[in-house]
């Protein structure tokens, strides 16, 4: 068989992450975007979203080994590609459950462009979706649409991704696994060889399953979280500290430290999206996830422990008060469900003057939060605030120590994060409280 030919049907974080490690496996890859700039700067090898390495690998597949392209014609795509990823947004509804219009109408395009095609055709889910939508939904759409038959004329895969924003070309490169839910053989033979290149346990289950799969594995790490962030809530009456108890727990092999960390909460565009469509799953088929509920309930407040240390120890009303990092976790300039929005939007109803500085969000502005005053640099951010609240660990944070914090008019400091030495600031006017940390807050 000739080397197979890649599509990408939309060039958001994980089809563009995607097609450019396909192309770097020396795939000849085609991606789809309906937005004319994203297609021009794709073209010319620059990365329409941040992610670190990615502008240098769009650069080398793109304009020095030409095996990536960016257009807007189905069509070409379709008739031209072997495997077609469906890449696109599965946006939460109302209720929590996840609308799954742009899959369904580009499947419907897809179908009537297949409908002329003679070669087989293999189209992969990758987006997130949840269980029984490939089954019931996708399958019978591809079908109407193209008067063709699974196995037959075309394959249909699930093959959810695994990427985290800020590691994902590492994450593509060296998956812990490959999920392939499939139906029929041949189109199981062409994504396994796909992937042949890869070192890690290749999945071989349903549609279903590979649906679940992806939703099990986000749901468990978000619980994971909101279970060890209220453990940590917990302990601050006690003289502890929770990274001797990340420690001394997560060296039991079977819990492991990874996602373990206490803090201010999860955010970002999954996991708060994902359990949210998984419980409301689970309530439509009378099968509550009640511990769902509860991750997400907690991880509701979370944010907030930070603005209730803070009015426990001063008045914030006019008060200048100060946000470092704005991004849901660093490396990234993704601001969806992000804890600071929640804590800015807090401090805003009590009367806060809110500043904030992220390494990323420099001459920015938020939308629908123009009441954050976003800083050129942390130092302009920090000087003459009563408070400092820490929320996203980025590096340029971490080594900060009391004198950084020398032209605050009240020196108070909370480390949502536990990334500051606390030895830093001995013997010095701040007073530095970390979450999830008891003996800091005796301090003073
Ligand atoms: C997550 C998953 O980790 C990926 O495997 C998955 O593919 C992706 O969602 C997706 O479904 O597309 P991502 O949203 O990029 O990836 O972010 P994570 O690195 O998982 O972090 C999520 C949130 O959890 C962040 O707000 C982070 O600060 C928080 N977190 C993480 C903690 O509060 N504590 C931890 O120990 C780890």
């Amino acid at each position: 068989m000739d080397k197979i030919k890649v599509g990408i049907i939309g060039t958001g974080y994980v089809g563009l992450v995607s097609g450019a490690c396909f192309a770097n496996l020396g795939y000849e890859t085609i991606c789809l975007d309906v937005n004319e700039n994203k297609i021009n700067m794709i073209n010319n090898g620059i990365s329409p979203i941040y992610e670190h390495n990615l502008d240098e690998l769009l650069n080398k597949v793109v304009l020095k080994e030409k095996l990536l392209y960016a257009t807007n014609s189905r069509k070409k795509l379709v008739i031209d590609c072997d495997v077609i990823f469906i890449c696109l947004p599965t946006p939460s509804n109302a209720n929590g459950s996840i609308d799954l219009s742009f899959i369904l109408n580009e499947l419907k395009e897809i179908g009537s462009i297949l409908k002329t095609c003679k070669n087989y055709k293999t189209i992969v889910i990758k987006s997130t979706v949840i269980p029984g939508s490939t089954m019931n939904n996708f399958l019978n759409t591809i079908e109407k649409f193209s008067s063709k038959r699974l196995g037959d004329d075309f394959g249909l895969i699930v093959n959810p991704e695994f990427l985290m924003e800020g590691s994902a070309l590492n994450n593509f490169n060296n998956p812990d696994r490959i999920i392939i839910g499939y139906h029929d053989h041949r189109s199981k033979d062409i994504i396994t060889s796909l992937y042949n290149s890869f070192n890690c346990p290749i999945i071989y289950v349903t549609f279903d399953e590979a649906e679940m799969i992806k939703y099990v594995s986000n749901s468990f790490l978000a619980t994971k979280i909101s279970f060890i962030n209220e453990i940590a809530n917990l302990s601050e009456n006690f003289n502890i500290n929770m990274d001797h108890i990340v420690e001394g727990v997560g060296l039991d092999q079977r819990i492991s430290p990874n996602f373990f960390r206490s803090g201010l909460g999860f955010g970002g565009s999954c996991f708060p999206k994902d359990v949210n469509a998984l419980y409301s799953l689970s309530k439509q088929y009378d099968s509550e996830l009640t511990m769902l509920k509860a991750t997400l309930s907690i991880n509701d407040i979370q944010p907030l422990r930070a603005i209730d240390i803070l009015t426990d120890i001063i008045d914030v009303t006019d008060k200048k008060v100060t946000i470092l990092g704005l991004s849901f976790k660093p490396n990234t300039d993704d601001i969806r469900e992000a804890p600071s929005l929640k804590i800015a939007k807090e401090l805003h109803r009590l009367g806060s003057d809110i500043y904030a500085y992220d390494p990323i969000y420099v001459n920015k502005k938020i939308n629908n939060y123009d009441y954050i005053k976003i800083s050129n640099n942390y130092q302009d951010a920090i000087k003459n605030s009563y408070a400092v609240i820490i929320v996203t660990e980025w590096d340029e944070f971490k080594s900060l120590n009391s004198d950084d914090f020398e032209f605050m008019t009240h020196k108070l400091v909370i480390d949502g994060r536990r990334i500051l030495d606390p030895k830093l600031f001995d013997n010095s006017l701040v007073r530095l409280i970390t979450i999830g940390n008891s003996k800091n807050h005796q301090l003073n």
